[in-house]
Order: C-alpha cells, then structure tokens, then sequence
C-alpha cells in the first residue's frame, strides 16, 4: 500500500503525483496487489473510478473519516480515498497551500490523519486486504513508519524521500494530537529515538528514524542528502539511518509521455520520422505568440517558478541571452513565486515574438512544450530526481540542467570542447543526451545555454544528440525492480522475525499493542 499527498491523475502539483501513480500501475503489471492511500480531495473523487464506501476510522488526529475504495483510471491499480471534508474538500486544487501561498494551519491535523490512517489499515481493518508493505512517500506520510510500530503492525514500512526541503515540521505540543508519546520528543542528544528535531516535532525525521527502510529519487541525491549543502539539517539523522538508504532512479509513464500517440500534441513523431516534431514546433510558436520561423531555436522552460528551481536566476539570465542570440526564443510554462511571474510577464511584454510566457498550471500545455521546443533550460539549485527532462528527452528535447542529483544521474553530459561536422560520430557525442552545468549564477546559465546552441547550429549532430536522448529507456521496468527487490527483502526479514516488530531501542514495556481496528460499516 502507498500512502501519499499526491496521485496523478487524482491529485498532482509536480513530479511526486507522478511518480506514486506510473509507479504504482508498473508495479501491478508485476502481478503485485498495489492500493494507493490518499487524502480525498474533490479532485481525487472526481477522477478515480467507481467509488464505494468502505466503512469509518474513528478518533484520526483530525477527528472521524470515511475509507473509500475506488479504482485509478486505465491502471490495475486500487485507491483508497480517505474522506474528511473538514479537511480535504473545498480546496480545488490547492493540496498544500491557500490562494495567496500560505500554509493551510490545519496541515498537520490533515497529514497525521493520513499517517494514522496508513498505520490503522497496516493493523487490519474490515473491508481492506491487510497490506504486507506499507510504502510512504514524503513528509505528508511521514508519521506512518512510527505509528505502525507503536500499533505493533506486522506489515513492514519504506519510506522514500522525494524532496528534504519539505520535512513536516510542527510545534511539539501538538505530539499528544497524534498519539506519539512525550518520551520521543525528548531532546534528541539525550534521547536517539527522540523525532524532535530543532525544537520541532519533524515528521521527516520521523519517518528517518522508524521506517524499516529508506529510499530516494536517484543514486547522486542519495549521497547529496548526506552532505550539509544538499541535506537541509538532516543529513547527521541521514547519517546515522544511512545503512538502510538506497537511491533509485524514477521511471516515467511512459505510454502517458510517448511522442509517437501523444493525442495532445500537434503531430506525432518518434526518433526514426522526426517531421512531426516541426509540426509540433510550428503549433507551439503560434500558442505563445513567437515569430514562426522553423530554424529559430526555441528553448522551453516548465517548472515551478521558485528558488529550487533557480527560476530567478534564469530571469536574470534572460535579457542578456536574447540580445546575445537575436534569433533564440523561450516559451515558458510555470507558476510559483509571485515576484517571478512578475517578472516573466514582463520580459514576455518586453519581448514580443522571443518569450512568451504561461503562467499558470496546464498539463496539455506541458506536453506541447516538450514536443515543440528544441531544447529544455532546467536549472536547479538541487534535484532528487527531475522527471521534467525525461519526459523533455522522450521528446527529442535536449536539457540544458544543473550538474545535481537526479538531473546528473540521467542526462549524460555533452564533451565540453566546442565541436565541429566531423565529430559526429564519435562516441562522446552518441551516447550524450544533454548538457550539464555546475554554478548558480545567471553566467552559468547563459554559458551553458550557449554551449547547446552552439551543438544546434550544427544540425547532423544535433539529430544524434536527439535520437539518443529519445532512446534512453526512461520506463519504470528497471526501477520498479529495484523496488521489487526491496519489498522482498523487507518481507523476508519480516518472514523470519519470531517476535513482533518494536521500534530498534524503543521499549515495549507500557506500548500496549493496539487492538486491531474494526471500520464500522457505513448505513
Ligand atoms: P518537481 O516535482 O520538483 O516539481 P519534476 O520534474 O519531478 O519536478 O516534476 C514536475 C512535474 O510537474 C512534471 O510532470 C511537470 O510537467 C509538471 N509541471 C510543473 N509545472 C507545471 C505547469 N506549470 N504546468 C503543467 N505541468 C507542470
Ligand atoms: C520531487 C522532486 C523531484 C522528483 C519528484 C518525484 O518533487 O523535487 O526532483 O522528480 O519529487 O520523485
């Protein structure tokens, strides 16, 4: 059973939707029995298929809920909706924050009440196959690991990191709310089973210290995340968990991101036929009001506008790259922080015909973006993954990206040296998908973007660098069994265990195991 904040199609604000869905309906195609715990949201009932009642969990952090089940559309794959309109419903789309970007105050009642739902479903409840794993996405999740030890659930806990800048941390007196008791909010030098964290209750670190195993996003941020640059003050708990730490690489959906049956985009094409991607390019200049003209190279920028993205230092790098390349343009799909749609809005108005720029969230639009744009700007201040440019490589959309975590893992560096008609062929340029960069400043960015531009000039390289980045094999088969490999080491360890589960260190003595939940079924 997953448990997580986001589901494509049912609930999704960036790559973590995406992944718990195309990586739940892989791993069904395993003949594996996967159910997707998730808040019920409007949106997510709106979507799912055929939804059912269950029963009730009574007394959750945030009060009583309804379990639904339902199915995910055009996957093998089973949700269970938890139903609290106190604080799910009413909110559109907005999963996390209000309209004007604040935190909602109830985030911590709404995301202990998953936890706690995860861990009372681990226990067994009526209507529900007990699951074996319970694999918990991001802080939003984060209390499952340590709620299920201390409900003595058998089912054994991953926890996979998608992003330690969001760590879930919360005032320490709300740990009764959520059933943990006092003694783990100990100072943590004196207490090392303690999951405060700075005077906070983390729920991060919660999920650090109890799930029987950890994952993250790719093989470099798994080591990044050890390091005080990349681990957000978490790297000495990281250190100390690091044993059961494993990095692997997300997959896309591939069928979803797949240029050759995109319904979304203008033409299909694919790494043998590239005609339909100039169809593509044309349709994406007219959308955002460029000069159609099919030599411009036009760059593609689609992310949140924040400073993980390093979204304000590419606006810095803008002006000086249209005047340097009169005949560059830049489309540009995001939203996030006001000051920089200011600004994007601006440069679009100062700019006309060279950058036009949506703000606002589109996902037909990201699909036009990757099929139409020639190259892929994807700077980050750090990245556990990235699936924007997977998908931008599926559709022969060469990313120009910070040399950081997952971007570093999957996109493989063109040489640096300038190159002319006759390196075609060599193997340095095969096997390259992309460029990587090192540096924050607006320079960095501009000399990077340079480097790629350079490459497009020359055509037949250009077409070698497309069909690699195309061919890459961004499917989930390989990762999903890594993950495969991971539950069955979990299991077996679970198989061979004579007694019941305790928290490593954690006494048993006055942790009465809680008596299996029984959901009450609904009139
Ligand atoms: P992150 O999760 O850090 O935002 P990822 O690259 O892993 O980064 O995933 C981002 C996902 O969100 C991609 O599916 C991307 O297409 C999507 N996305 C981001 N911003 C927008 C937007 N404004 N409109 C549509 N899709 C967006
Ligand atoms: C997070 C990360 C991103 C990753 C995604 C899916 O949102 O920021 O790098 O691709 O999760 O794992």
């Amino acid at each position: 059973m997953m448990v997580a904040a986001e589901a494509a199609p049912l609930a999704k604000s960036g790559g973590l939707g995406d992944m718990v869905s195309a990586f739940s309906s892989a791993l069904s195609l395993f003949d594996l029995d996967v159910s997707i715990l998730i808040p019920g949201y409007d949106c997510a009932f709106d979507a799912v298929v055929a939804p059912s009642p269950i029963g009730y969990l009574r007394g959750l952090p945030g009060g009583d809920a309804r379990l639904w089940r339902a199915a995910m559309p055009d996957a093998d794959v089973t949700v269970l909706l938890l139903q609290m309109n106190h604080l799910y419903a009413g909110r559109g789309n907005r999963l996390y924050q209000d309209e004007q970007g604040r935190e909602y105050l109830d985030n911590f009642a709404r995301f202990a009440s998953l936890s706690a739902a995860a861990a009372r479903i681990a226990t067994g409840v009526r209507g529900v196959k007990r699951p074996r794993i319970v694999h918990a996405h991001d802080w939003h999740s984060g209390l499952t690991p340590l709620l299920m030890k201390l409900a003595g659930a058998s089912a054994r806990s991953l926890f996979t990191i998608h992003n330690l800048a969001f760590q879930g941390n919360y005032p320490v007196g709300l740990a009764p709310y959520a059933g943990i008791p006092a003694e783990l909010l100990a100072p943590a030098l004196r207490e090392p089973r303690s999951i405060e964290f700075y005077d906070t209750l983390s729920f991060m670190k919660a999920a650090i210290v109890y799930a029987d195993a950890l994952s993250t996003v790719s093989e470099r941020y798994a080591r990044e995340i050890l390091t005080p640059h990349f681990g957000n003050r978490m790297e000495g708990v990281l250190g100390m968990n690091a044993h059961k730490l494993t990095g692997i690489v997300n997959g896309i959906d591939d069928a979803l991101w797949n240029p050759q049956t995109d319904p979304m985009i203008a033409q299909p094409y694919g790494p043998d036929d590239l005609a339909g991607k100039h169809a593509c390019k044309k349709a994406l200049q007219q959308s955002y009001g460029l000069h159609v003209d099919p030599f411009a190279p036009l760059v593609a920028i689609g992310s949140r506008l924040c400073s993980q993205k390093l979204a304000d230092v590419v606006c810095e790098a803008l002006p000086a790259a249209l005047a340097r390349w009169p005949r560059v343009q830049f489309a540009v799909l995001g939203q996030g922080d006001a000051a920089i749609e200011q600004n994007l809005r601006g440069l679009a108005a100062a700019w006309p015909g060279r950058l036009g720029a949506h703000i606002g969230y589109d996902e037909t639009r990201a699909h036009q973006l990757h099929a139409g744009a020639d190259i892929l700007l994807h700077a980050s201040r750090f990245e556990p993954c990235g699936l924007t440019q997977l998908y931008a490589m599926r559709y022969g959309t060469i990313p120009v990206a910070s040399r950081v975590g997952g971007l570093a893992d999957t996109i493989i560096d063109c040489p640096p040296r300038p190159l002319s008609d006759r390196d075609t062929q060599c193997a340095a340029v095969v096997d390259a998908t992309g460029y990587l960069f090192d540096g924050e400043s607006p320079a960095d960015v501009f000399h990077a973007l340079g480097r790629a531009l350079d490459a497009y000039g020359i055509p037949q390289q250009w077409r070698v660098i497309q069909r690699s980045a195309m061919r890459r094999d961004s499917s989930w088969s390989v990762p999903a069994q890594s993950y495969l490999d991971l539950y069955r080491t979990l299991a077996g360890a679970a198989r061979r265990r004579e007694s019941p589960p305790a928290c490593r260190g954690v006494p048993r003595v006055g942790w009465a195991r809680a008596p299996v939940q029984r959901i009450r079924r609904s009139a």
